[in-house]
């Protein structure tokens, strides 16, 4: 047996869970020889000819599929027809190629925003198409559904002939350095961290959050997710098909355990120094009470997180401090 590290691309490497693979895979000793990038300007995803090219080019022997087209709600639906294409295209181009050119492993990842906006909580992977999607983020939703599909659909055709191993994770919400300070299109963690800390700069007597601070969110440190994609893709085949099903075969990725929006922001205005007064706007929308990953599967199959909220959200205003200067 040849004990050559395993060359691997990690698709999307400068992204916020890309950078993260980088960071685990360099951190672990993977040779950075070993691991082949390329920018979105070098090599454009949607593009099968140029795919097809740089996979039959590199030789490689693994894929993390991080890079997608991302975006909050805004942005969702404004582009709809933007975000299914690519991702559509994204996934499928880089799967078939992956295949076509012997890759035996890659990790496709996906969301949360997969299952129905009714799910039962702590959401269940067997929760999957069984219900209304959220309206919004039907489109993205809908191609990372493929994106899942067409792992399990490759695993089942190709599996047992070629050896092909095509796994998903689908992440909670997460948090941490790189993550999109934009100030239309951040996330809650983000908006929040740019809200204290504007606040504390201008002395401001007060924050006023959207809602009554009740619903409750699950979040994971972008480090500990790197952490879980790469511990799934190379746990053993045997133990990997013990809990999962060849039709239903993702692994949800989550911390276990939700926090209400209020108890987050007054433990963001804690890491930042921010002093006044948090006040809630009840007559803003809440949005679903609870949102919650069961991530029992990925558990059983020995991963946990290790980060807690308050040291990971330190981490996180430290790289929101060091790179402010670089935001919108
Ligand atoms: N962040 C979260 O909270 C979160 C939660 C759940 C799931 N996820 C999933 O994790 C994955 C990565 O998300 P992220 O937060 O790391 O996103 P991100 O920071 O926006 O990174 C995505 C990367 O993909 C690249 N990319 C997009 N389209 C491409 C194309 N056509 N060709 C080549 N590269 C392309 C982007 O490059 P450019 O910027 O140059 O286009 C960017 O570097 C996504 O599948 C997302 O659904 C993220």
């Amino acid at each position: 047996m040849s004990s050559t590290p395993p060359r691997i691309y990690v698709a999307g490497h400068r992204g916020m869970v890309g950078s993260a693979i980088m960071r685990h895979l360099l951190a672990q000793g993977h040779p950075a020889e070993r691991i082949v990038t390329r920018i979105h300007a070098e090599l454009d995803l949607t593009d099968q000819q140029a795919v097809r090219a740089f996979f039959a080019e590199e030789k490689l022997d693994q894929v993390y599929l991080a890079a997608a087209k991302v975006g909050g709600i805004h942005a969702n639906n404004t582009y709809p027809a933007e975000f299914i294409y690519s991702n559509l295209m994204v996934e499928a181009n880089v799967i078939d190629a992956a295949h076509r050119n012997g890759v035996k492993k890659l990790l496709f990842l996906g969301s949360s925003c997969i299952y129905p906006k009714l799910a039962k909580q702590p959401m269940r992977e067997d929760a999957l198409l069984t219900g209304i999607l959220e309206p919004t983020n039907e489109p993205y939703a809908i191609a990372k559904i493929a994106g899942i599909k067409l792992c399990e659909s490759y695993n089942r055709q190709y599996g047992a002939s070629h050896g092909v191993d095509y796994r998903s994770v689908m992440p909670t919400n997460l948090y941490g350095p790189g993550d999109n300070y934009h100030p239309e299109n951040s996330h809650v963690i983000p908006a929040l961290i740019c809200r204290f800390h504007e606040a504390k700069a201008h002395r401001a007597p007060s924050v006023t959050i959207w809602g009554t601070g009740t619903p409750r969110r699950e979040f994971l440190y972008v480090d500990d997710m790197a952490a879980a994609c790469v511990h799934v893709m190379n746990l053993p085949k045997a133990d990997f098909n013990h809990y999962s099903n060849s039709m239903l075969s993702h692994i949800n990725v989550g911390c276990g355990h939700d926090i209400s929006i209020r108890k987050l922001a007054e433990t963001i205005a804690r890491v930042i120094g921010y002093d006044g007064e948090i006040a809630f706007d009840p007559t803003k929308p809440d949005g679903t009470p609870r949102k919650l990953m069961d991530s029992t599967r990925l558990n059983v199959l020995g991963w946990r997180a290790q980060m807690g909220l308050e040291v990971g959200l330190e981490k996180t205003y430290e790289d929101f401090l060091q790179n402010r200067t670089m935001q919108p």
